[in-house]
């Protein structure tokens, strides 16, 4: 049994494979929480761990049996303004202006399995597996007749637990959510280590890590999208945790907009997490009957490090998130045509890359940006969906079927949220754009966002898309977004509900995936915003796979794939090889290299492939192959970091994905810069069987997994100039196929 729920103590326990989430019900009818780690015994009741002293100087809730101080308590799900002094879970206005809540426990629910949202992205077991139940705790505030419904289900296989909470008014009148956040946490000190993925445009993802103090510590987002600044997953790490022992939790958002991530250390060295949307920018009226979902958060607990914990994560998102047409699905090997072309194409430079690109084994050929409007540049045509003739002399159509009796699928982008001043939609819904009345609009890459609220603008995107799909046999969309919302204000809102723009905009976009999946079950999407600016868990319900980062250096890619890898899975990410010098960075990289930094996610190629040598299309060739033969690895296997760009100097970055057996596994060895009269390097390879006889590369050595994870594999540094010159000069990188000896 997952979920033990102990009626007479009121003590609710939940357990998945390794971990315990423990909480109970207070005299005064509110949830404590008690527990939640490395799993243990159950029982009836965890007396010693719920016992309160008092506390000088704060507020007191009851004095009798027991001294409920509410400042001095773990809180399962809390409101601001009864003695909780700490930023908490929700805050709700009645119509008289009170912003206090007593909500008390009501009754509680154990079901099988876990239902999709209808609106929303969200966790699901579409087979109702006998290792998902779900815990609903009702909670009702008796002066508003409001019911809350706190939501937790258990993943047991994965160690994840994902929690959610549903307001519903059976009252008279309406109530303002002012906060709804979609998780609380109080563990019961503060000895970890945040450790969050930050960056900017070009450099999503690099990991922070720092340990607690006293106060609010957090991350956010306020651009109406989750944003390259901050991703939504973040973990709390005891300080000697690494990836491969100690303790780690890590909690990611199923929700693609504003959210906010915070830990507040208090006074008695508790530390309060929260999850949820952002309570700035947020306002929700919630009228009589009416309810109010938020988004799910995604828990996890290990006391084996942080590998494992990814690896949980991306095997629940397999298995419980992503779209099961793709989830367990190889990926098409891409060719896009952004940087080799960026605007300035024609069929007939298309159809030649198209034809360059069947040559060296390419499967899937995406035509980016341009293709639509009268977009030569990027300051025109955004919602105009209906095809750019003159770059199409011989038809678009036509350009299509050709590429498709080559035996290639094909893809194109679109950029569905936005709507260019020069453009026949504006001409025609000037209201259709986001804008504040009297006030200046702030343009971004010369565009400006279409209002996802109305339904006639998600109508309008659904037609034109589907038209377009339709007509041509359309096998892959990669949908862009390229700018954060200013003068956030909706004409389809009244004065009093504009802070309701923020969430609707998103339900709005998650309208349109799901109206088009739907639609097109076997479309295959990419999301995109400026590369990883919308990399979330939201996105990847529709779109089962993200370009991970407009940045395609592949030393760039290093720190940025590496990042990924925490809270996402590698068959989430898109990583292509791009031209050198590398349009972001000017550097100059060996192919291999580029390759070998690619292979790990979806790989693709953005680069002119007609301009090849004889010698990089061999070598192209060469991989694509390769990639083909190890793809379901690559894309599936388990993935172990070994030594990240983060660390030390950062000069070697060493990865690796192992087969579900532990028969085969491919590491790769990054090494930046080269140096002379170096030590002897040996890498040390993770996630084998000890037992298991080994081949590694061609050698024909035999080695125990033991022996390759604990005493390591020597890497020789002296490479004869003729063997392989790449090795000797920077950026240079190795892998290491292990395949079990016979
Ligand atoms: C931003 C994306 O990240 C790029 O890959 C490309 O699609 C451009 N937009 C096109 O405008």
């Amino acid at each position: 049994m997952a979920i033990n729920v102990n009626e007479q103590t009121g003590f609710f326990h939940l357990q998945t494979a390794n971990n315990s989430y423990i909480f109970h019900i207070l005299n005064n009818g509110e949830l404590e929480q008690v527990y939640y780690g490395k799993k243990i015994h159950d029982k009836s009741a965890f007396k010693r761990l719920t016992t309160h002293e008092y506390k000088n100087s704060t507020p007191s809730w009851e004095m009798n049996e027991d001294v409920l101080q509410p400042e001095a308590l773990k809180l399962e799900y809390s409101g601001f303004g009864k003695g909780d002094f700490r930023y908490t879970a929700y805050q709700i206005e009645s119509n008289n202006g009170s912003r206090i809540n007593e909500f008390q426990f009501k009754k509680a629910t154990v079901s099988k399995g876990k239902k999709r949202f209808s609106n929303m992205p969200a966790s699901f077991s579409d087979d109702d597996g006998n290792d998902v139940q779900t815990l609903t705790v009702v909670m009702l505030d008796k002066l508003l007749n409001l019911e809350m419904q706190l939501a937790f289900t258990v993943f047991a296989n994965q160690d994840v637990i994902v929690r959610s909470t549903k307001f519903i008014n059976h009252g008279n009148h309406s109530v303002e959510l002012n906060r709804a956040l979609s998780m609380q946490l109080d563990l019961p000190d503060d000895d970890y280590d945040f450790i969050h993925f930050s960056g900017s445009w070009a450099r999503e993802r690099h990991l922070y890590r720092s340990h607690l103090r006293p106060g609010i510590q957090s991350i956010n987002s306020l651009r109406i999208a989750s944003g390259h600044q901050h991703n939504p997953f973040f973990m709390l790490a005891r300080p000697k945790a690494d990836e491969d022992q100690g303790e780690a939790f890590g909690f990611n958002l199923i929700y693609s907009g504003n959210f906010l991530d915070s830990v507040e250390v208090d006074q008695y060295n508790t530390s309060r997490i929260l999850v949820g949307i952002n309570p700035d920018e947020f306002g929700w009226r919630l009228n009589p009957d009416e309810s109010f979902q938020t988004p799910e958060a995604v828990l996890t607990y290990s006391d084996q490090g942080m590998n494992l914990l990814s690896q949980n994560l991306s095997e629940f998102y397999s298995k419980h998130l992503v779209n099961p047409r793709f989830a367990n699905k190889t990926r098409p090997i891409l060719v896009n045509n952004w940087e080799g072309t960026y605007f300035n194409f024609d069929d007939q430079k298309l159809l030649n890359i198209a034809r360059a690109a069947k040559s060296l084994g390419i499967e899937l050929f995406v035509l980016d940006d341009g293709w639509f409007g009268h977009r030569n540049d990027d300051h025109s045509s955004l919602g105009d969906w209906f095809v750019n003739q003159p770059k199409f002399p011989g038809g678009f159509k036509n350009m299509i079927q050709k590429i498709h009796q080559m035996g290639l699928k094909f893809g194109l982008w679109f950029e569905p949220e936005m709507i260019s001043k020069d453009s026949k939609l504006f001409v025609q819904h000037p209201d259709w754009m986001i804008k504040t009345p009297g006030r200046k609009s702030t343009p971004s890459r010369f565009q400006f966002v279409l209002d996802m609220t109305k339904n006639e603008v998600i109508d309008y995107l659904f037609k034109t898309i589907s038209k377009i799909v339709q007509e041509n046999g359309i096998d892959y969309i990669k949908w862009d977004m390229n700018r954060n919302i200013t003068e956030a204000y909706s004409n389809n809102l009244p004065a009093d509900r504009q802070l309701e723009l923020a969430h609707r905009y998103i339900l709005g976009v998650y309208d349109l995936y799901n109206r088009l999946t739907t639609k097109f079950p076997d479309l295959l999407f990419e999301s995109c915003a400026s590369g990883g600016g919308r990399f979330d868990l939201g996105m990847m319900y529709y779109a089962p796979q993200a370009w991970t980062s407009d940045d395609t250096d592949a030393i760039e890619r290093l720190k940025i794939q590496y990042g990924t890898s925490y809270g996402y899975s590698l068959s989430m990410m898109g990583a292509h090889v791009s031209a050198v010098p590398n349009d972001q960075t000017g550097r100059v990289t060996p192919l291999s290299t580029r390759g070998n930094v690619a292979f790990y996610g979806n790989l693709g190629y953005e680069l002119d492939i007609t301009k090849f040598s004889e010698k990089e299309k061999q070598e192209v060739a060469d991989q694509i192959k390769f990639y083909k033969k190890y793809r379901q690895l690559f894309q599936f296997g388990k993935f172990y970091r070994i030594k990240g760009p983060f660390e030390g100097d950062g000069n070697i970055v060493s990865w690796a994905v192992v087969n579900q057996d532990k028969s085969l596994a491919i590491a790769a060895r990054y090494k930046l810069l080269n140096q002379p009269n170096w030590g002897y390097e040996r890498i040390y390879f993770k996630g084998l069987d000890p037992n298991k006889k080994y081949h590694v590369n061609d050698s024909s050595e035999i080695f125990y997994g033991d022996e390759l994870m604990n005493a390591g594999y020597f890497i020789p540094q002296m490479i004869h100039k003729n063997e392989n010159v790449e090795l000797l000069a920077d950026y240079s990188s190795r892998l290491f196929i292990i395949k079990e000896a016979k």
